[in-house]
């Protein structure tokens, strides 16, 4: 079977954010990070039979829906979770706040490794929690962004009291925005430091179905095995990669009974029930959609190479550039300090394209740029052409 991802699907007027910040101008959205692309035939049937039957009454997960999520970890990762180890949030946002919130206490540090999607932060500072926020080191010779223990043990260390002020720890694994998938090694080292600092590692995997480096595997800090995985909690959601963000369906993934108890109390009264169409459409994406999600990654794929090709040859040498091997996502890191502008992103906006400030990460302003490949590859060859205009 052959899937579509070349037709372009107006989305204006649908409420969507990403293209609704732009409405009423020529600005093409490539910011936010959903795809410009419908959901797989699977979902779309799975909701048009659930839309059919008409009643919406309160939700819960259905042993078909929980199967489907079982079974794909299985099958993917080789992870084999226990049923009772999840708890359905509506969103990962969600999941980093109820985190921060039940694991380290007003006053108490979160840390992380920036530049990151900025939740990781705001999740401790929304309610009085301190985000330590340590930067990723940039390997220029290997052309890798690194986790930088040195730095990492420096900013624990510097605590009154040998770092307990410290409760947590955020990764980001496939990284947004720097598409580095994390390799053994470096996840058994940073589970090491967790437990040694006595911090709960929180896992936030969202992007991790969606691996474009063919010669690469996603490993859930979850099957680190031993007290690492006790101290773990993952953060999953079929909604980056099956493009469904606004169905708000997600879950968390606790097999320490103890941490899951502390973490579902924290929820309570608080966090609202996952929907009635989520369900159906996380089902049938983990269950029913492999062969779209497999197309889907040969066009992101393509797509990631032609945003390559471009920064190469397309535009002045150094002007634009990106510093690693881009691993996962459909989000590109781009360096344009070269470039000297105060406020990249308005230049560009001022061009025709709308990507992400590398403030929003956590990075100096000015420096960084991201840019959401996840569409048709007509609009992206529009936007690398704007691109290429606000460069000139
Ligand atoms: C790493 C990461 N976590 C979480 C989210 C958002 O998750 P949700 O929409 O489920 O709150 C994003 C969205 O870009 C993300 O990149």
């Amino acid at each position: 079977m052959t899937f579509d991802f070349d037709t372009i699907h107006p989305r204006h007027g649908t409420g969507s954010e990403k293209w609704q910040k732009y409405d009423g101008t020529n600005i093409l959205p490539m910011w936010v990070a959903d795809m410009d692309f419908r959901a797989s035939p699977a979902i779309l049937d799975a909701l048009q039979r659930r839309v059919a039957h008409g009643i919406f009454g309160y939700a819960r997960p259905t042993q078909d829906d929980t199967d489907a999520v079982v079974n794909a970890l299985h099958a993917r990762h080789g992870w084999k979770i226990s049923p009772d180890w999840l708890v359905w949030l509506p969103g990962l946002v969600v999941g980093l706040n109820v985190t921060a919130q039940a694991f380290a206490a007003p006053g108490e540090q979160v840390l992380c490794n920036t530049p990151v999607y900025q939740p990781f932060m705001t999740a401790a500072t929304n309610h009085g929690r301190e985000s330590l926020a340590i930067p990723l080191a940039l390997n220029t010779p290997a052309r890798r962004w690194e986790i930088d223990f040195d730095a990492m043990e420096r900013a624990v260390a510097k605590n009154p009291g040998g770092g307990r002020r410290a409760k947590l720890f955020f990764l980001c694994n496939p990284h947004n925005p720097v598409a580095r998938v994390f390799r053994r090694e470096e996840l058994l080292r940073l589970g090491e430091f967790c437990l040694r600092h006595k911090l709960i590692l929180c896992s936030d995997e969202i992007h991790c179905d969606l691996i474009l480096d063919e010669t690469l595997r996603h490993i859930p800090a979850g099957t680190l095995g031993g007290e690492i995985a006790a101290n773990t909690i993952t953060l999953m959601a079929p909604s980056k990669t099956y493009n469904i963000p606004g169905l708000a369906t997600s879950f968390a993934i606790i097999s320490n009974p103890k941490l899951r108890e502390i973490f579902t109390r924290a929820t309570r009264g608080i966090v609202a029930e996952v929907n009635a169409l989520g369900y159906a459409a996380c089902a049938a994406a983990y269950r029913d959609s492999e062969p779209w999600r497999q197309a889907l990654l040969a066009y992101l794929r393509a797509n990631r190479d032609r945003v390559a090709e471009f920064v190469a040859r397309d535009l002045p040498a150094g002007s634009i550039t990106i510093e690693a091997p881009h691993e996962a996502t459909y989000l590109a890191w781009l360096n344009v300090r070269a470039l000297n502008l105060a406020d990249p992103a308005a230049h560009f906006e001022k061009h025709g394209v709308g990507l992400s400030g590398g403030e929003f990460f956590g990075a100096e302003r000015g420096t960084h740029l991201r840019l959401n490949f996840g569409c048709p590859r007509a609009t992206l060859d529009e936007g690398l052409r704007r691109i290429k205009r606000a460069v000139a």
